[in-house]
């Protein structure tokens, strides 16, 4: 099954331990207007960006991740464009005053293809636009992710996650096991490939297009060789 077809119905449960509300209140005073939120998955930061009075639009490539954010939205009250779009080939609309991608999004993209990624979310903001994303560090990748077996057990669902590191990219292979009315339980797999984006490789992209700033995206501080997330804070030149 592709990546977060099955994922989708479980994704804001496993991502318990992820801090939106801080990341939010770090990045929401440098952003305003209008916004996209790129591989916005489930739609966390879409929504508080909207709740925070952002105009926003939600991209995705993963229609169950969509569709779970539109409910989201709409329980909320909120008015948010949501879009099934490759980010590879990035089209919005209209020009828009930032773009976030939180939360790994880039990591799915190779990386031949981020130096594009980049050059269309330039293309497509505002002169001068704002751009935050993050990715998982190479440290995480090789170190913590790598080779490794990550499980979850609830009542209805338990899942079993297994990583093999490749040469410049972590393979994810991970099995549900949800639980029927029967109580029998059903075996559903789906595979994620997350690519390793080293600093200095995305510093040597941005270089001459964008200014930026980069900080350690779970502590908000100074990066250090042991940093799980990378938060940059670009702006377009
Ligand atoms: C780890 S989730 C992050 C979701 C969300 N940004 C968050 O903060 O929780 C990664 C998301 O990237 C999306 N994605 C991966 N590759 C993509 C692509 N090429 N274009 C658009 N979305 C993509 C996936 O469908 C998934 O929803």
């Amino acid at each position: 099954m592709s990546s977060y077809s099955v994922l989708a119905k479980y994704y804001d449960r496993l991502m318990g331990d992820f801090d939106y509300g801080a990341y939010v209140e770090f990045i929401k005073d440098k952003l305003s207007g209008e916004g996209a939120d790129i591989a916005c998955g489930s739609g966390e930061i879409t929504v508080r960006l909207a709740k925070a009075g952002c105009r926003m639009t939600g991209i995705d490539l993963s229609e169950e991740m969509l569709n779970v954010a539109r409910d989201k939205a709409r329980r909320e009250g909120l008015d948010v464009k949501w879009v099934r779009q490759d980010i590879v080939q990035l089209e919005l609309a209209h020009k828009v005053d930032f773009i976030t991608a939180v939360c790994d999004g880039f990591n799915y993209v190779p990386q031949n293809r981020l130096g594009a990624v980049l050059d269309r979310i330039r293309a497509n903001l505002k002169e001068g636009g704002t751009l935050v994303f993050d990715v998982s560090s190479e440290y995480k990748l090789r170190n913590i992710l790598a080779d490794n077996l990550f499980c979850e057990d609830y009542d209805d669902v338990t899942y079993i996650w297994q990583n093999t590191l490749k040469r410049d990219c972590v393979d994810m292979d991970v099995d549900f096991f949800e639980k029927t009315q029967s109580g029998l339980y059903r075996r559903v797999e789906e595979t994620h490939r997350q690519y390793i984006h080293t600093q200095e490789k995305i510093e040597s992209i941005l270089k001459d297009k964008w200014t930026w700033q980069v900080y350690d995206g779970e502590k908000f501080g100074k990066v250090s060789q042991k940093s799980k997330r990378l938060l940059f804070i670009c702006k377009s030149l």
